[in-house]
């Protein structure tokens, strides 16, 4: 299984996913750069999660708030005094751990150090923030610290009252937003599972109190029901209830989902019950009322938040191992990457068959036009056999090819990437055609 992450990692470095941040420097740890097929699956991802939380539903609003943010909300949130890990150090090899995920307890002298094997040598735990710190303007003084966000939620809460008004909303409502968060994180690590940047995909609902429980049921069952829809399959993932001795400080109930990653079930998502905390806690430190007056109870009160939260990295590596296949075409070994089509890259790729017979200029017209309804990619280098082999790798679904029957008929066929099925179609009707077959993908 671990042999998947090395085949994926080099697949996302040959076909230009995923590169090392600063490669020509040398790299840097656990900071990674999307390059051109990567930023298209990203995009998608995060359109597929705007699409299920806002076009599709009339209660939740976008938002795109600032990474940077006045410093009292990180006091409020409890970041500033809650958000550590604890930090062991072995003091002979210098290697740095979590305590939480050593194999027992660091001050026993008996719990030898994972790296080097030494006992008695790790250091008593000490927490450590995992905010980034910053400067605010040239003065680099305590009262200019400033941090880099470590969820995106706070930017929703602080913004309750003014998307309420504009949005003229009424509770139940929910605020969405995608945005970068950084974590100054002890042991990064598994590619672009765990990270120091990574962007969020985060929903804050605002319910009334005592309808929490109900909410927090109802979003479970939604934000689970999307991994299936985006293509991950159902026996790749569960929900994992958080016990007592996990829970945030803030939260009152949570579940992740998890998927079976290649180094184990580890969490996609959380959804939470974060209670009145967050609105009653930016109430009391900024001095202004976050109260809600419910019209039709003629109640008064602080809303309950369910929050749903993503990480967009890690939903983009889930569709990636999930959908690395190998299998074997014509006795050559063939790789593909099963994408949902929606999540594809590239939609379409369009080939001559030959270079000769006025084969690459109608395909190169026909490119042009579907360029215009979806991402196309032309391809005339190469036999055929291993340009469709690299559109499998690149997760392209269909792909489009123009052969001596198009010169007679103004008909190509249409070669799908799973199946490896072709039918023919009319050139004039071809971007119908993609668009249904994407449609009912
Ligand atoms: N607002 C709540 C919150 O941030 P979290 O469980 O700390 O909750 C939510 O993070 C999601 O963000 C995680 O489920 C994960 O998908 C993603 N995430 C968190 N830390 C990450 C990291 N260091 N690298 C990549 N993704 C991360």
């Amino acid at each position: 299984m671990a042999d998947l992450m090395d085949k994926l990692v080099s697949l996302c470095k040959r076909r230009g996913f995923v590169y090392p941040s600063s490669e020509i420097y040398g790299g840097i740890n656990a900071c990674w750069d999307y390059g051109p097929l990567g930023t298209l699956l990203k995009n998608n991802v995060k359109a597929a999660w705007w699409r299920a939380m806002t076009q599709l539903r009339d209660d939740i609003e976008p938002l795109d708030a600032a990474i940077l943010m006045h410093p009292k909300v990180w006091e409020a949130s409890g970041h500033v005094e809650h958000f550590t890990d604890p930090l062991v150090d072995c003091r002979q090899c210098k290697a740095r751990f979590r305590a939480d995920e050593l194999p027992g307890d660091p001050t026993d002298p008996q719990t030898p150090c994972p790296r080097c094997g030494n006992r008695g040598t790790l250091t008593p735990p000490r927490q450590f923030n995992l905010m980034f710190k910053t400067f605010m303007g040239p003065v680099e003084d305590e009262a200019s610290v400033i941090y880099l966000r470590p969820e995106t939620a706070q930017g929703i809460y602080v913004n309750f009252e003014n998307v309420r008004t504009t949005a003229r909303k009424k509770i139940p409502f929910g605020i969405a937003q995608i945005g970068k968060a950084f974590r100054n994180e002890i042991t990064p690590g598994n590619f672009i599972f765990r990270t120091r940047e990574f962007e969020q995909m985060e929903m804050q609902y605002f319910v009334k109190p005592g309808e929490d429980e109900k909410w927090f049921e109802y979003w479970k069952e939604q934000r689970f029901q999307w991994y299936l829809d985006i293509g991950i399959r159902r026996e790749k993932l569960r929900f994992h209830e958080h016990g007592p001795d996990e829970l945030a400080h803030y939260a009152k109930a949570a579940f992740d989902i998890q998927y079976e990653f290649p180094f184990g079930w580890k969490e996609l998502e959380g959804i939470h019950n974060r209670t009145d905390y967050d609105l009653s806690r930016h109430q009391q430190y900024s001095g202004k009322k976050l109260e809600y007056f419910d019209d039709a109870t003629r109640e008064h009160y602080i809303p309950y938040i369910i929050e749903t939260s993503a990480g967009c990295d890690r939903t983009m590596l889930t569709c990636l191992v999930d959908a690395y296949r190998e299998d074997e075409v014509e006795g050559e070994k063939r790789v593909l990457l099963s994408l949902h089509p929606r999540l594809a890259p590239i939609k379409v790729a369009v080939f001559p068959l030959v270079k000769r017979d006025n084969m690459p200029e109608i395909a190169r017209k026909i490119a042009s036009d579907l360029r215009r309804h979806f991402t196309v990619f032309y391809d005339e280098s190469g036999a055929i056999g291993r340009r469709y082999r690299r559109q499998d790798e690149a997760g392209t679904p269909y792909c489009v090819t123009v052969d001596s029957q198009t010169l007679e008929d103004e008909t190509v066929t249409i070669r799908w990437r799973d199946t490896l099925e072709q039918e023919r179609c009319k050139i004039s009707d071809l971007a119908r055609r993609i668009q249904q077959l994407l449609d009912s993908a």
